[in-house]
Protein backbone atom coordinates (compact mmCIF):
# COMPACT_ATOMS: atom_id res chain seq x y z
CA UNK A 1 0.00 0.00 0.00
CA UNK A 2 1.87 2.98 -1.22
CA UNK A 3 -0.07 5.00 -3.14
CA UNK A 4 -3.55 6.61 -1.98
CA UNK A 5 -6.49 6.74 -3.64
CA UNK A 6 -9.13 9.58 -4.51
CA UNK A 7 -10.56 9.79 -0.83
CA UNK A 8 -7.68 11.11 0.78
CA UNK A 9 -8.21 13.29 4.51
CA UNK A 10 -6.03 15.23 6.20
CA UNK A 11 -5.91 16.50 9.46
CA UNK A 12 -4.70 20.17 9.74
CA UNK A 13 -5.89 21.55 12.96
CA UNK A 14 -6.19 25.64 13.75
CA UNK A 15 -3.48 26.84 16.22
CA UNK A 16 -4.23 26.21 19.80
CA UNK A 17 -2.91 26.12 22.79
CA UNK A 18 -2.34 22.73 24.85
CA UNK A 19 -2.38 22.45 29.00
CA UNK A 20 -1.31 19.22 29.96
CA UNK A 21 -2.21 18.77 34.37
CA UNK A 22 -0.85 15.66 36.25
CA UNK A 23 2.84 16.66 33.75
CA UNK A 24 4.83 15.06 36.06
CA UNK A 25 3.36 11.48 35.84
CA UNK A 26 4.08 8.14 34.45
CA UNK A 27 1.26 8.72 31.73
CA UNK A 28 2.58 11.80 30.78
CA UNK A 29 5.92 10.57 30.36
CA UNK A 30 5.30 7.29 28.40
CA UNK A 31 2.79 8.40 26.13
CA UNK A 32 1.28 12.02 26.11
CA UNK A 33 5.09 14.12 25.96
CA UNK A 34 6.80 11.95 23.67
CA UNK A 35 3.39 12.42 20.82
CA UNK A 36 3.66 15.90 21.76
CA UNK A 37 6.98 16.20 20.33
CA UNK A 38 6.26 13.55 17.74
CA UNK A 39 3.67 15.49 16.09
CA UNK A 40 5.89 18.63 16.29
CA UNK A 41 8.78 17.12 14.80
CA UNK A 42 6.32 15.68 11.94
CA UNK A 43 4.47 18.81 11.36
CA UNK A 44 1.39 17.64 11.59
CA UNK A 45 0.83 20.20 15.05
CA UNK A 46 -0.06 23.29 14.04
CA UNK A 47 2.83 25.39 13.27
CA UNK A 48 1.45 28.20 15.69
CA UNK A 49 0.69 25.59 18.54
CA UNK A 50 1.73 26.27 22.40
CA UNK A 51 2.10 23.45 25.36
CA UNK A 52 1.85 24.20 28.81
CA UNK A 53 3.16 21.18 31.56
CA UNK A 54 1.44 21.73 34.68
CA UNK A 55 2.11 19.45 37.88
CA UNK A 56 2.25 20.44 41.95
CA UNK A 57 5.94 19.51 41.78
CA UNK A 58 7.84 22.21 41.41
CA UNK A 59 10.61 22.52 38.31
CA UNK A 60 12.71 25.09 37.51
CA UNK A 61 13.74 25.68 33.47
CA UNK A 62 16.85 23.57 33.61
CA UNK A 63 14.95 20.92 35.92
CA UNK A 64 12.35 20.50 32.84
CA UNK A 65 14.68 20.53 30.26
CA UNK A 66 16.27 17.76 31.44
CA UNK A 67 13.49 16.15 32.84
CA UNK A 68 12.39 16.37 28.59
CA UNK A 69 15.18 15.33 27.66
CA UNK A 70 15.07 12.16 29.70
CA UNK A 71 11.76 11.42 28.71
CA UNK A 72 12.07 11.84 24.74
CA UNK A 73 15.22 9.79 25.11
CA UNK A 74 13.70 6.89 27.21
CA UNK A 75 10.67 6.81 24.50
CA UNK A 76 13.71 6.17 22.19
CA UNK A 77 13.30 9.24 20.14
CA UNK A 78 16.71 10.73 20.84
CA UNK A 79 15.59 14.17 19.42
CA UNK A 80 18.37 16.13 17.19
CA UNK A 81 19.47 19.05 19.06
CA UNK A 82 17.53 21.71 16.59
CA UNK A 83 14.28 19.42 17.19
CA UNK A 84 14.18 19.47 20.43
CA UNK A 85 15.32 23.54 20.84
CA UNK A 86 11.83 23.63 19.02
CA UNK A 87 10.32 21.40 21.26
CA UNK A 88 10.98 23.16 24.30
CA UNK A 89 10.50 26.89 22.36
CA UNK A 90 6.48 26.06 22.11
CA UNK A 91 6.82 24.67 26.15
CA UNK A 92 6.09 26.27 29.77
CA UNK A 93 6.05 24.70 33.07
CA UNK A 94 3.72 26.11 35.33
CA UNK A 95 3.61 24.69 38.72
CA UNK A 96 -0.18 23.77 39.96
CA UNK A 97 -2.12 24.60 42.95
CA UNK A 98 -5.38 22.42 42.50
CA UNK A 99 -6.87 23.55 45.39
CA UNK A 100 -5.92 27.01 44.84
CA UNK A 101 -7.91 29.85 42.94
CA UNK A 102 -4.92 31.94 42.68
CA UNK A 103 -3.43 29.01 40.87
CA UNK A 104 -6.28 28.79 37.90
CA UNK A 105 -6.27 33.00 38.27
CA UNK A 106 -2.37 32.72 37.46
CA UNK A 107 -3.04 30.08 34.76
CA UNK A 108 -6.06 32.10 33.11
CA UNK A 109 -3.26 34.78 33.06
CA UNK A 110 -0.44 32.40 31.28
CA UNK A 111 -2.97 31.09 29.03
CA UNK A 112 -4.10 34.42 27.90
CA UNK A 113 -0.72 35.85 27.37
CA UNK A 114 0.59 32.96 25.44
CA UNK A 115 -2.69 33.74 23.05
CA UNK A 116 -1.58 37.38 22.47
CA UNK A 117 1.55 36.46 22.30
CA UNK A 118 1.12 34.33 19.36
CA UNK A 119 -2.29 35.64 17.84
CA UNK A 120 -4.57 32.45 19.04
CA UNK A 121 -8.00 33.15 19.61
CA UNK A 122 -8.68 30.98 22.81
CA UNK A 123 -8.71 27.64 21.06
CA UNK A 124 -7.42 25.06 23.87
CA UNK A 125 -7.11 21.43 24.74
CA UNK A 126 -7.12 20.64 28.33
CA UNK A 127 -5.84 17.23 29.22
CA UNK A 128 -6.37 15.41 32.61
CA UNK A 129 -3.75 13.54 33.19
CA UNK A 130 -4.00 13.00 36.94
CA UNK A 131 -5.45 10.53 38.99
CA UNK A 132 -9.50 10.40 37.92
CA UNK A 133 -10.33 11.92 41.41
CA UNK A 134 -8.96 15.12 40.30
CA UNK A 135 -10.71 15.81 37.09
CA UNK A 136 -14.22 16.46 38.74
CA UNK A 137 -12.19 20.17 40.84
CA UNK A 138 -9.81 21.12 38.02
CA UNK A 139 -12.73 20.91 35.59
CA UNK A 140 -15.16 22.64 37.65
CA UNK A 141 -12.15 25.15 38.67
CA UNK A 142 -11.68 26.01 34.97
CA UNK A 143 -15.50 26.49 34.36
CA UNK A 144 -14.96 28.91 37.49
CA UNK A 145 -12.31 30.73 35.68
CA UNK A 146 -14.24 31.22 32.78
CA UNK A 147 -11.71 28.62 30.74
CA UNK A 148 -13.83 26.11 29.32
CA UNK A 149 -15.79 28.16 26.48
CA UNK A 150 -19.22 28.02 25.40
CA UNK A 151 -18.90 25.34 22.10
CA UNK A 152 -21.52 27.81 20.35
CA UNK A 153 -19.08 30.69 20.16
CA UNK A 154 -17.49 29.01 17.17
CA UNK A 155 -14.73 31.68 17.48
CA UNK A 156 -13.39 29.66 20.43
CA UNK A 157 -13.59 26.42 21.92
CA UNK A 158 -12.26 24.20 24.73
CA UNK A 159 -11.67 20.46 24.61
CA UNK A 160 -11.15 18.46 27.69
CA UNK A 161 -8.85 15.27 27.50
CA UNK A 162 -9.29 12.39 30.13
CA UNK A 163 -7.94 8.94 30.02
CA UNK A 164 -10.08 5.12 31.10
CA UNK A 165 -10.67 3.22 33.26
CA UNK A 166 -13.14 6.37 33.37
CA UNK A 167 -14.04 5.38 37.41
CA UNK A 168 -14.25 2.24 39.31
CA UNK A 169 -17.56 0.50 38.93
CA UNK A 170 -21.02 1.70 37.18
CA UNK A 171 -22.24 4.17 40.40
CA UNK A 172 -18.88 6.01 40.98
CA UNK A 173 -18.06 6.09 36.56
CA UNK A 174 -22.04 7.77 36.45
CA UNK A 175 -20.49 10.45 39.26
CA UNK A 176 -17.04 10.83 37.54
CA UNK A 177 -19.24 11.67 34.24
CA UNK A 178 -21.85 13.55 35.74
CA UNK A 179 -19.09 15.56 37.08
CA UNK A 180 -17.80 16.28 33.95
CA UNK A 181 -20.84 16.78 32.11
CA UNK A 182 -21.57 19.68 34.97
CA UNK A 183 -19.07 21.71 33.28
CA UNK A 184 -18.18 21.15 29.72
CA UNK A 185 -21.13 19.53 27.24
CA UNK A 186 -20.41 16.00 25.85
CA UNK A 187 -19.24 17.51 22.59
CA UNK A 188 -15.55 19.17 24.51
CA UNK A 189 -15.25 15.71 26.32
CA UNK A 190 -12.24 13.37 25.06
CA UNK A 191 -12.32 10.25 26.41
CA UNK A 192 -9.21 8.39 24.87
CA UNK A 193 -8.96 4.45 24.69
CA UNK A 194 -5.77 4.70 22.84
CA UNK A 195 -6.75 1.23 21.06
CA UNK A 196 -9.07 3.13 18.60
CA UNK A 197 -6.06 5.31 17.43
CA UNK A 198 -3.46 2.26 16.01
CA UNK A 199 -3.48 1.70 12.23
CA UNK A 200 -4.52 -1.69 11.58
CA UNK A 201 -7.71 -1.33 13.77
CA UNK A 202 -8.73 1.80 11.75
CA UNK A 203 -7.77 -0.85 8.77
CA UNK A 204 -10.54 -3.24 10.05
CA UNK A 205 -13.49 -0.72 8.99
CA UNK A 206 -11.51 0.71 5.87
CA UNK A 207 -10.96 -2.56 4.40
CA UNK A 208 -14.65 -3.69 5.21
CA UNK A 209 -16.07 0.02 3.64
CA UNK A 210 -13.65 -0.48 0.64
CA UNK A 211 -13.94 -4.02 -0.83
CA UNK A 212 -17.42 -5.29 -0.92
CA UNK A 213 -16.42 -8.82 -0.98
CA UNK A 214 -15.09 -8.77 2.90
CA UNK A 215 -18.37 -6.47 4.51
CA UNK A 216 -21.12 -8.62 1.96
CA UNK A 217 -19.63 -11.77 4.14
CA UNK A 218 -18.81 -9.85 7.34
CA UNK A 219 -22.21 -11.54 8.87
CA UNK A 220 -23.84 -14.96 10.66
CA UNK A 221 -23.66 -16.59 7.71
CA UNK A 222 -20.37 -16.71 6.72
CA UNK A 223 -18.42 -16.37 9.80
CA UNK A 224 -18.15 -18.69 12.51
CA UNK A 225 -16.95 -16.76 15.50
CA UNK A 226 -14.68 -14.00 16.62
CA UNK A 227 -11.52 -14.11 19.00
CA UNK A 228 -9.75 -10.60 19.93
CA UNK A 229 -6.79 -10.92 21.85
CA UNK A 230 -4.70 -8.59 24.22
CA UNK A 231 -1.52 -10.90 25.24
CA UNK A 232 1.08 -9.10 27.33
CA UNK A 233 4.11 -10.27 27.79
CA UNK A 234 5.37 -7.92 30.69
CA UNK A 235 4.02 -8.13 34.33
CA UNK A 236 2.77 -4.91 36.28
CA UNK A 237 6.01 -3.31 35.80
CA UNK A 238 5.97 -1.11 39.09
CA UNK A 239 2.16 -0.60 38.58
CA UNK A 240 1.08 -2.78 41.49
CA UNK A 241 -0.43 0.06 43.56
CA UNK A 242 -2.82 0.81 40.46
CA UNK A 243 -3.21 -2.48 39.52
CA UNK A 244 -4.11 -4.00 43.24
CA UNK A 245 -7.06 -1.85 43.48
CA UNK A 246 -7.93 -1.63 39.54
CA UNK A 247 -7.37 -5.46 38.32
CA UNK A 248 -7.41 -6.68 34.86
CA UNK A 249 -10.87 -6.28 33.84
CA UNK A 250 -10.91 -2.95 34.48
CA UNK A 251 -7.71 -1.89 33.11
CA UNK A 252 -8.71 -3.74 29.68
CA UNK A 253 -12.29 -4.20 29.33
CA UNK A 254 -12.56 -0.24 27.24
CA UNK A 255 -9.94 -1.57 25.10
CA UNK A 256 -11.55 -4.77 24.43
CA UNK A 257 -15.08 -3.60 23.44
CA UNK A 258 -13.66 -1.10 21.67
CA UNK A 259 -12.04 -3.82 19.42
CA UNK A 260 -15.04 -5.98 19.22
CA UNK A 261 -17.26 -2.77 18.71
CA UNK A 262 -15.04 -1.60 15.38
CA UNK A 263 -14.86 -4.98 14.27
CA UNK A 264 -18.81 -5.73 14.16
CA UNK A 265 -21.20 -2.33 14.15
CA UNK A 266 -22.17 -1.78 10.86
CA UNK A 267 -20.59 0.46 8.57
CA UNK A 268 -21.10 4.46 9.28
CA UNK A 269 -22.18 6.19 6.13
CA UNK A 270 -19.65 8.63 6.91
CA UNK A 271 -16.31 8.18 8.81
CA UNK A 272 -17.80 11.49 10.85
CA UNK A 273 -17.82 11.43 14.83
CA UNK A 274 -21.98 11.76 14.95
CA UNK A 275 -22.31 8.55 12.43
CA UNK A 276 -19.60 6.84 13.91
CA UNK A 277 -21.12 6.72 17.02
CA UNK A 278 -24.26 6.12 16.11
CA UNK A 279 -23.73 3.24 14.61
CA UNK A 280 -21.02 1.80 17.53
CA UNK A 281 -23.86 2.58 20.07
CA UNK A 282 -26.40 0.28 17.56
CA UNK A 283 -23.79 -2.52 17.99
CA UNK A 284 -23.28 -2.15 21.56
CA UNK A 285 -26.96 -1.97 22.13
CA UNK A 286 -27.22 -5.60 20.51
CA UNK A 287 -24.62 -7.49 22.72
CA UNK A 288 -26.49 -9.47 25.24
CA UNK A 289 -25.28 -8.94 28.97
CA UNK A 290 -23.42 -11.27 30.64
CA UNK A 291 -26.02 -13.07 33.09
CA UNK A 292 -25.09 -14.21 35.82
CA UNK A 293 -24.82 -17.90 34.34
CA UNK A 294 -22.45 -17.01 31.92
CA UNK A 295 -20.74 -14.83 34.00
CA UNK A 296 -19.73 -17.39 36.81
CA UNK A 297 -19.74 -20.45 34.31
CA UNK A 298 -18.13 -19.19 31.02
CA UNK A 299 -15.88 -16.13 32.21
CA UNK A 300 -12.75 -17.25 33.59
CA UNK A 301 -10.10 -15.11 35.73
CA UNK A 302 -6.49 -15.89 36.03
CA UNK A 303 -3.06 -14.44 37.98
CA UNK A 304 0.55 -15.23 36.71
CA UNK A 305 2.34 -17.76 39.58
CA UNK A 306 4.66 -14.98 40.02
CA UNK A 307 2.03 -11.87 40.97
CA UNK A 308 2.05 -12.04 44.49
CA UNK A 309 5.51 -12.11 44.67
CA UNK A 310 5.85 -8.32 42.42
CA UNK A 311 6.68 -5.44 44.72
CA UNK A 312 3.46 -4.05 46.21
CA UNK A 313 1.37 -6.78 46.03
CA UNK A 314 -0.47 -8.18 49.33
CA UNK A 315 0.54 -11.76 49.76
CA UNK A 316 -3.13 -12.76 49.22
CA UNK A 317 -3.91 -10.41 46.62
CA UNK A 318 -7.13 -11.41 44.33
CA UNK A 319 -6.59 -9.23 41.70
CA UNK A 320 -6.89 -11.13 38.53
CA UNK A 321 -4.42 -10.59 35.47
CA UNK A 322 -6.08 -12.32 33.30
CA UNK A 323 -9.67 -12.53 31.57
CA UNK A 324 -11.15 -14.67 28.89
CA UNK A 325 -14.87 -14.66 28.49
CA UNK A 326 -17.50 -15.22 25.89
CA UNK A 327 -20.50 -13.05 24.61
CA UNK A 328 -23.15 -12.79 21.86
CA UNK A 329 -24.52 -9.91 19.56
CA UNK A 330 -28.09 -10.42 19.39
CA UNK A 331 -28.46 -8.62 15.89
CA UNK A 332 -29.41 -9.84 12.00
CA UNK A 333 -25.58 -9.70 11.60
CA UNK A 334 -24.24 -11.71 14.31
CA UNK A 335 -27.02 -13.72 16.22
CA UNK A 336 -25.46 -16.88 17.48
CA UNK A 337 -22.19 -15.75 16.70
CA UNK A 338 -19.77 -16.35 19.30
CA UNK A 339 -17.34 -13.56 20.71
CA UNK A 340 -14.31 -15.01 22.51
CA UNK A 341 -12.24 -12.45 24.13
CA UNK A 342 -9.24 -13.23 26.28
CA UNK A 343 -6.53 -10.30 27.87
CA UNK A 344 -3.51 -11.02 30.21
CA UNK A 345 -0.46 -10.18 32.13
CA UNK A 346 2.74 -12.27 31.76
CA UNK A 347 0.62 -14.53 29.59
CA UNK A 348 3.24 -15.48 26.63
CA UNK A 349 4.64 -13.47 23.69
CA UNK A 350 2.78 -10.11 23.35
CA UNK A 351 -0.09 -9.99 20.91
CA UNK A 352 -2.73 -7.68 20.59
CA UNK A 353 -5.22 -8.82 17.78
CA UNK A 354 -8.59 -9.80 16.20
CA UNK A 355 -9.43 -12.79 14.25
CA UNK A 356 -12.54 -13.56 12.36
CA UNK A 357 -12.74 -17.04 11.58
CA UNK A 358 -14.78 -18.05 8.52
CA UNK A 359 -17.25 -21.10 8.92
CA UNK A 360 -15.91 -24.23 7.42
CA UNK A 361 -16.95 -25.29 3.60
CA UNK A 362 -20.48 -26.92 4.08
CA UNK A 363 -20.16 -29.02 0.26
CA UNK A 364 -17.77 -30.56 -1.53
CA UNK A 365 -14.21 -33.21 -0.22
CA UNK A 366 -13.12 -30.49 2.14
CA UNK A 367 -16.32 -30.54 4.20
CA UNK A 368 -15.52 -34.48 4.73
CA UNK A 369 -12.20 -33.65 6.23
CA UNK A 370 -10.66 -31.65 9.19
CA UNK A 371 -8.93 -28.74 7.83
CA UNK A 372 -8.84 -26.89 10.58
CA UNK A 373 -10.38 -23.52 9.74
CA UNK A 374 -9.08 -22.42 5.96
CA UNK A 375 -10.36 -18.86 6.08
CA UNK A 376 -9.23 -16.63 8.97
CA UNK A 377 -8.77 -12.70 8.63
CA UNK A 378 -6.49 -11.85 11.14
CA UNK A 379 -5.63 -7.92 11.77
CA UNK A 380 -2.23 -8.44 14.07
CA UNK A 381 -2.10 -5.10 16.00
CA UNK A 382 0.97 -5.14 18.11
CA UNK A 383 3.73 -6.27 17.81
CA UNK A 384 4.08 -5.13 14.25
CA UNK A 385 0.68 -4.15 11.95
CA UNK A 386 -0.20 -6.69 9.59
CA UNK A 387 -3.44 -8.07 7.94
CA UNK A 388 -3.52 -11.69 6.49
CA UNK A 389 -6.05 -13.44 5.18
CA UNK A 390 -5.33 -17.39 5.49
CA UNK A 391 -6.93 -19.87 2.46
CA UNK A 392 -6.34 -22.99 1.39
CA UNK A 393 -5.23 -23.66 -2.34
CA UNK A 394 -3.89 -25.92 -4.89
CA UNK A 395 -0.53 -27.22 -4.40
CA UNK A 396 1.93 -26.37 -7.06
CA UNK A 397 2.88 -30.09 -8.82
CA UNK A 398 1.14 -32.58 -11.49
CA UNK A 399 -1.22 -34.00 -8.53
CA UNK A 400 -4.41 -32.84 -7.28
CA UNK A 401 -2.96 -31.42 -3.84
CA UNK A 402 -4.12 -28.87 -1.41
CA UNK A 403 -2.05 -26.86 0.53
CA UNK A 404 -2.74 -23.90 3.31
CA UNK A 405 -1.41 -20.13 2.24
CA UNK A 406 -2.19 -16.72 2.94
CA UNK A 407 -2.68 -13.21 1.69
CA UNK A 408 -1.18 -10.22 3.48
CA UNK A 409 -1.76 -6.77 3.01
CA UNK A 410 1.50 -4.76 3.05
CA UNK A 411 1.87 -1.68 5.66
CA UNK A 412 4.06 0.41 4.14
CA UNK A 413 3.37 4.24 4.51
CA UNK A 414 4.81 6.89 2.67
CA UNK A 415 8.53 7.39 1.97
CA UNK A 416 9.83 9.53 4.84
CA UNK A 417 6.94 10.31 6.34
CA UNK A 418 6.62 7.62 9.82
CA UNK A 419 2.61 7.00 10.72
CA UNK A 420 1.53 8.63 13.38
CA UNK A 421 1.08 6.99 16.72
CA UNK A 422 -1.80 5.92 18.30
CA UNK A 423 -1.60 8.51 21.22
CA UNK A 424 0.04 11.40 18.28
CA UNK A 425 -3.15 10.19 15.72
CA UNK A 426 -5.97 10.66 19.24
CA UNK A 427 -4.08 13.93 20.16
CA UNK A 428 -4.39 15.35 16.52
CA UNK A 429 -8.21 14.31 16.60
CA UNK A 430 -8.66 16.39 19.03
CA UNK A 431 -7.11 19.28 18.10
CA UNK A 432 -8.95 19.21 15.13
CA UNK A 433 -12.19 18.98 17.07
CA UNK A 434 -12.96 15.43 15.61
CA UNK A 435 -14.69 12.48 17.99
CA UNK A 436 -14.78 9.53 16.17
CA UNK A 437 -11.89 7.79 17.82
CA UNK A 438 -13.49 9.15 21.57
CA UNK A 439 -15.28 6.97 23.59
CA UNK A 440 -18.67 8.92 24.16
CA UNK A 441 -21.03 9.08 27.44
CA UNK A 442 -23.02 6.12 26.54
CA UNK A 443 -19.85 4.21 26.04
CA UNK A 444 -18.62 4.57 28.97
CA UNK A 445 -21.83 3.97 30.53
CA UNK A 446 -22.02 0.59 28.66
CA UNK A 447 -18.56 -0.56 29.71
CA UNK A 448 -19.59 -0.13 33.43
CA UNK A 449 -23.68 -2.06 32.97
CA UNK A 450 -21.69 -4.83 30.62
CA UNK A 451 -18.51 -5.19 33.26
CA UNK A 452 -20.84 -5.38 36.44
CA UNK A 453 -22.32 -9.08 36.36
CA UNK A 454 -18.60 -10.43 36.31
CA UNK A 455 -17.22 -8.02 39.00
CA UNK A 456 -20.39 -9.13 40.94
CA UNK A 457 -19.68 -12.58 39.87
CA UNK A 458 -16.08 -12.55 41.36
CA UNK A 459 -17.09 -10.91 44.79
CA UNK A 460 -19.73 -14.01 45.18
CA UNK A 461 -18.45 -16.92 47.17
CA UNK A 462 -14.54 -17.79 45.72
CA UNK A 463 -15.54 -20.97 44.75
CA UNK A 464 -18.80 -20.06 42.52
CA UNK A 465 -15.55 -18.29 40.08
CA UNK A 466 -12.01 -19.79 41.00
CA UNK A 467 -9.29 -17.08 40.29
CA UNK A 468 -7.29 -19.79 38.11
CA UNK A 469 -3.54 -19.52 38.60
CA UNK A 470 -1.28 -20.04 35.60
CA UNK A 471 2.58 -20.20 34.94
CA UNK A 472 4.65 -16.96 33.84
CA UNK A 473 4.56 -16.76 30.16
CA UNK A 474 1.93 -18.92 29.53
CA UNK A 475 -1.57 -18.15 27.59
CA UNK A 476 -3.42 -18.04 31.09
CA UNK A 477 -4.57 -21.12 33.09
CA UNK A 478 -6.30 -24.50 31.15
CA UNK A 479 -9.42 -22.98 32.46
CA UNK A 480 -9.36 -20.74 29.09
CA UNK A 481 -8.23 -23.28 27.02
CA UNK A 482 -11.91 -25.08 28.47
CA UNK A 483 -14.24 -22.29 27.97
CA UNK A 484 -13.80 -22.38 24.33
CA UNK A 485 -13.25 -25.90 23.89
CA UNK A 486 -16.84 -26.79 25.14
CA UNK A 487 -17.74 -24.93 21.96
CA UNK A 488 -15.24 -27.41 20.11
CA UNK A 489 -12.82 -24.74 18.77
CA UNK A 490 -9.37 -23.70 19.90
CA UNK A 491 -7.46 -20.08 20.73
CA UNK A 492 -5.66 -19.11 17.39
N1 LIG B 1 0.08 5.32 33.23
C1 LIG B 1 -0.59 4.67 32.31
O1 LIG B 1 -0.04 3.89 31.53
C2 LIG B 1 -2.07 4.88 32.16
C3 LIG B 1 -2.75 4.10 31.24
C4 LIG B 1 -4.10 4.31 31.05
C5 LIG B 1 -4.74 5.28 31.79
N2 LIG B 1 -4.08 6.00 32.71
C6 LIG B 1 -4.82 7.05 33.43
O2 LIG B 1 -4.19 8.30 33.15
C7 LIG B 1 -4.18 9.14 34.28
C8 LIG B 1 -2.74 9.46 34.65
O3 LIG B 1 -2.06 8.25 34.89
P1 LIG B 1 -0.61 8.19 35.56
O4 LIG B 1 -0.24 6.77 35.61
O5 LIG B 1 0.30 9.16 34.92
O6 LIG B 1 -0.97 8.67 37.01
P2 LIG B 1 0.01 9.08 38.16
O7 LIG B 1 1.44 8.91 37.74
O8 LIG B 1 -0.48 8.41 39.39
O9 LIG B 1 -0.36 10.62 38.32
C9 LIG B 1 -0.03 11.60 37.38
C10 LIG B 1 0.35 12.87 38.08
O10 LIG B 1 -0.78 13.43 38.70
C11 LIG B 1 -0.38 14.17 39.84
N3 LIG B 1 -1.24 13.78 40.95
C12 LIG B 1 -1.14 12.71 41.76
N4 LIG B 1 -2.15 12.68 42.66
C13 LIG B 1 -2.89 13.78 42.40
C14 LIG B 1 -4.05 14.33 42.98
N5 LIG B 1 -4.67 13.73 43.99
N6 LIG B 1 -4.53 15.48 42.47
C15 LIG B 1 -3.93 16.09 41.44
N7 LIG B 1 -2.80 15.62 40.85
C16 LIG B 1 -2.31 14.48 41.33
C17 LIG B 1 1.07 13.82 40.12
O11 LIG B 1 1.87 14.93 39.73
P3 LIG B 1 2.18 16.15 40.70
O12 LIG B 1 2.18 15.62 42.10
O13 LIG B 1 3.52 16.64 40.25
O14 LIG B 1 1.08 17.11 40.44
C18 LIG B 1 1.36 12.68 39.19
O15 LIG B 1 2.67 12.70 38.67
C19 LIG B 1 -4.94 8.37 35.36
O16 LIG B 1 -6.26 8.79 35.33
C20 LIG B 1 -4.81 6.92 34.94
O17 LIG B 1 -5.87 6.15 35.41
C21 LIG B 1 -2.75 5.83 32.91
Amino acid sequence: MTETLGYCEELRPEACGFVLFGATGDLAARKIIPALFGLCEKKLAPSNFYILLAARTPLDRPALETRLWEILAGAGLAPAPAAFAAFLGRLEYLRADYASPSFFSALSARLAALDAARGIKNKRLFYLATPPEAFGPITASLKDRGLIADPADCSCWSRLIIEKPYGSSLENALALDAGLKDSPAEKQVYRIDHFTGKETVQNVLALRAANRVFDATWNREFVDHVQITALEELGVEGRAAFFEKTGLARDMMSHLLQLAAITAMDLPDTFRDADFRTEKRKFFESIRPLYKDEALGRAVRGQYAGYRSEPGVAPGSAAETFLAFRFFVDNDRWRGVPFYVRAGKKAGPKKTSIDIVYRKPERGVFSRMDIGWPNVFSFAIQPGAAVTFSLIGKHPGPRLCFAPGSMTLEYRGEPGAAAPSDYERLLLEAMAGDQTLFLSSFETRFLWEFLSPLLAAWAGKPGDCPLHPYADGTPGPAAAAELIKKDGRSWL
